[in-house]
């Protein structure tokens, strides 16, 4: 009897859900059918052993909580097939209430783009956002519903190896690339087919690792917090992320997965977040060992008091949550607002009215093979190569008669690939390599050599004899050296981060032949070459690039692509310099150059200065900045100054600039860094031609957040910085009154 109202029940309420209800009434109508174990379950996600022998999860007793609904998400299911196999098992649940797949789509999916870094020094917003709509496109063809990104985490370290995942130092730069990212993965909204939910990453302040080792404690003021990490955060919440993941770190003494300060007061609260938030991978269960939980039922409830709705493989809800709930340590109400919130997102995916939306074989199969993917992907990695140094305009090169090429990443297939890359057993004839690219685009007039040199991480010189003959035969050599693929990412933080092995002895080695020299260098972070910065006439910074890394190279290499990417982050001369970045606060002694060293804040054994600076990027021609020319030498809240300088393009080529504008406030109720990024534009010109760029300032630009943590602008002088770079500058003064 009481079989049948509820079958009833579920009629009467998935009916009901066809009419025209708000999707908040469709939520409401599903949660008053659940058993506390069935909401539970909905905050439950693990991981599907894609990757293990069995077709979907080779755990059959994760199959059978999803029959029981015991189970919301997993992650790391993906393939039509795959995907369908185990929502159908969710619709022989109860409530048959439909599982969302996540997976970490962080660069790409069937194409892989560059790392996220490398896509953040083309500091080319609109490209950014196809780079996600792509990656995004691919994944939902694939089943997938849910991404876990973009990671929006500054980073000022490059020994953290996950700086590879995010968009570099700078609050401002991130936080328009986060607002790209999502919009990219989230495409025309919720609902469409082609969309993926974001995740904004990891909440909050995961990238201030001390030491830059993965996962260790974080300590920092509130109005550091609050000025440089948060803001990505703030902006990819009002892009309208989806969802948001926490960290594993601790913040000033509390696990970002238990922090209510951040989950419930910050994102929940004064941003008015509608999404739901994720664990990272058993971060609520690694509150124990960080003696902030005595167990999981612990867990499980600081957890949730915080504001985690959704706990990723810690199986701490699943084994306790309803348990805290009859204890009366944990109000129903949480438990239903988290319900809800994931109830929501998958009403809005469209999961109710069709679970298998997201499983169709032919759009898969279409997108798998995508050539305009292809070619926005090689788009996207012309665009974050880095020209760090070009004498005498060595680059571009010409298609002279002997090339040699050398060093154990020339022929590199996967290492274009970079962490968080997918690849198939089909995959390795996509991938191009630089070899195989530069060969593609000189022809069969241009010989080729080849040697490789040495390993990545080697302590043997025997390639070396080798590597030097092949050079002494060519006109000139392109030398490939870097960092192993895997070497940057998550778990991959290094206290050195010079060159690893004997690559820099074989630059050395390949100098000393006298041939003209172009380096290029791919690795996930800044890394240290400071005797191959000060030498070798011509380096390019190659990242990872993605599937068509070599093809992007060999336009770059020959001219097809004038390069016009700009590091978004500082390079440092030396680990001990570390942590590293162009915003940072002036000291009661600061040095007055690199070479003041006396009783002022500075190294005695190294300039303050980095090897290279935030925003730095050289292109094949040059440009020349006129002075900066201001509306008015004041302006009032209200009011907008103007602050344009001419642009010429003084070189041979045609070229792409990237205009930044940074400001100092130059006295503070707190005090200030001595620049900041307050807006950039990019400007293509011809070569001879000129145009005036012009930026707008308001009041507004120059709020801040004082020692009460209110964000509002100060009257007072200020210096306006505009120019190529955080350092080469154009300089002028105005003053902000009441
Ligand atoms: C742990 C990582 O920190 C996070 O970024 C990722 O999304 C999850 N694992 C799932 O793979």
């Amino acid at each position: 009897m009481h079989f049948v109202f509820l079958i009833f029940g579920i009629m009467i309420s998935f009916l009901s859900i066809g009419q025209k209800k708000t999707i908040d009434q469709k939520v409401d109508s599903v949660l008053k059918l659940m058993t506390l174990d069935e909401k539970v379950g909905q905050m439950n996600q693990y991981n599907g052993d894609w990757d293990a022998t069995g077709p979907i999860t080779a755990d059959g007793d994760k199959q059978n909580q999803i029959r029981k609904g015991m189970l919301g998400s997993m992650l790391n299911v993906t393939g039509v097939e795959h995907t369908r196999q185990l929502q159908e098992i969710a619709m022989q649940s109860r409530l048959k209430i439909p599982l969302l797949f996540g997976q970490d789509i962080i660069h790409g999916y069937r194409t892989t783009f560059p790392v996220p870094l490398a896509e953040a020094a083309s500091w080319d917003l609109n490209a950014i956002q196809l780079s996600a709509r792509i990656a995004a496109t691919e994944a939902a063809a694939s089943g997938v519903h849910w991404t876990f990104a973009p990671m929006v985490d500054i980073a000022r370290d490059p020994r953290w190896g996950r700086v590879m995942e995010g968009a570099g130092e700078d609050p401002y730069l991130g936080s328009l690339i986060a607002k790209a990212r999502v919009n990219g993965f989230q495409g025309k909204g919720l609902g469409n087919t082609d969309a993926l939910m974001a995740c904004a990453k990891h909440y909050a302040a995961y990238g201030a690792a001390i030491g830059g080792r993965d996962y260790n404690a974080v300590d920092m003021s509130l109005n550091t917090l609050w000025e440089i990490y948060l803001p990505p955060f703030r902006a990819a919440a009002d892009a309208g992320a989806a969802t948001f993941m926490n960290s594993f770190n601790t913040l000033n003494g509390i696990p970002a997965t238990g922090n209510g300060y951040l989950q419930r007061d910050i994102l929940k609260g004064k941003w008015n977040f509608k999404g739901f938030i994720v664990s990272d991978w058993n971060s609520v269960g690694e509150m124990i060992p960080h003696g902030f939980a005595k167990d999981n039922y612990d867990a499980s409830l600081e957890a949730i008091t915080a504001g985690n709705d959704m706990d990723m493989e810690s199986r701490s809800y699943i084994n306790n949550l309803s348990k805290l709930v009859k204890d009366g340590r944990v109000n129903m109400k949480l438990v239903d607002d988290a319900v809800k919130r994931i109830l929501k997102k998958k009403f809005e995916m469209g999961l109710f009215e069709d679970p298998f939306k997201f499983s169709n074989k032919e759009r898969e199969q279409h997108q798998w093979n995508n050539s305009e993917n292809l070619e926005a992907e090689k788009s996207m990695a012309e665009k974050s190569i880095v020209l760090l140094k070009n004498d005498n305009q060595l680059l571009p090169l010409l298609k002279q008669k002997n090339i040699a090429l050398i060093g154990p990443f020339i022929k590199g297939i996967r290492d274009n690939l970079g962490f968080w890359s997918y690849t198939w057993p089909d995959d390795s004839s996509r991938i191009v390599s630089a070899w195989q690219g530069i060969k593609n685009k000189v022809g069969s007039n241009v010989n080729l050599l080849y040697a490789k040199g040495c390993n990545i991480n080697d302590t043997s010189h025997a390639g070396f004899s080798e590597a030097i003959a092949t050079a002494t035969q060519a006109d000139v050599v392109i030398l490939n050296v870097g960092e192993a693929a895997d070497w940057s990412g998550e778990a991959k933080s290094r206290s050195n981060i010079h060159l690893p092995g004997v690559q820099e002895e074989l630059i050395r080695a390949i100098y000393a032949t006298g041939k003209p020299v172009v380096v290029m260098i791919n690795a996930g972070r800044p890394l240290i070459f400071n005797w191959t910065a000060d030498h070798v006439p011509a380096i390019l910074y190659t990242w990872w690039l993605g599937t068509k890394a070599g093809d992007a190279i060999a336009d770059v290499l020959f001219g097809d692509y004038n390069p016009s990417a700009k590091l978004p982050m500082s390079f440092p001369r030396d680990e001990g310099q570390i942590p590293i970045y162009y915003n940072y606060f002036n000291t009661g002694r600061p040095a007055k150059g690199d070479s003041d060293l006396n009783y002022v804040s500075s190294y005695i054994d190294l300039p303050n200065s980095p090897k290279f600076p935030f925003g730095y990027g050289l292109s094949y021609t040059t440009f020349s900045y006129s002075d900066i020319k201001l509306s008015a030498a004041s302006f009032k809240p209200g009011q907008t100054l103007t602050a344009s300088v001419v642009v010429t393009n003084t070189g041979k080529y045609d070229g792409i600039e990237t205009v930044q504008l940074y400001t100092r406030d130059l006295v503070g109720s707190v005090v200030r860094p001595v620049k900041e990024l307050k807006g950039f534009q990019q400007v293509s010109l011809k070569t001879g031609a000129n145009k005036t760029i012009t930026f707008h300032i308001t009041a507004n630009d120059l709020k801040f957040y004082n020692n009460k943590l209110e964000y509002n602008y100060e009257a007072g002088d200020f210096k306006i910085f505009i120019g190529t770079n955080s350092h080469d500058v154009k300089e002028a003064s105005f003053a902000l009154v009441k």
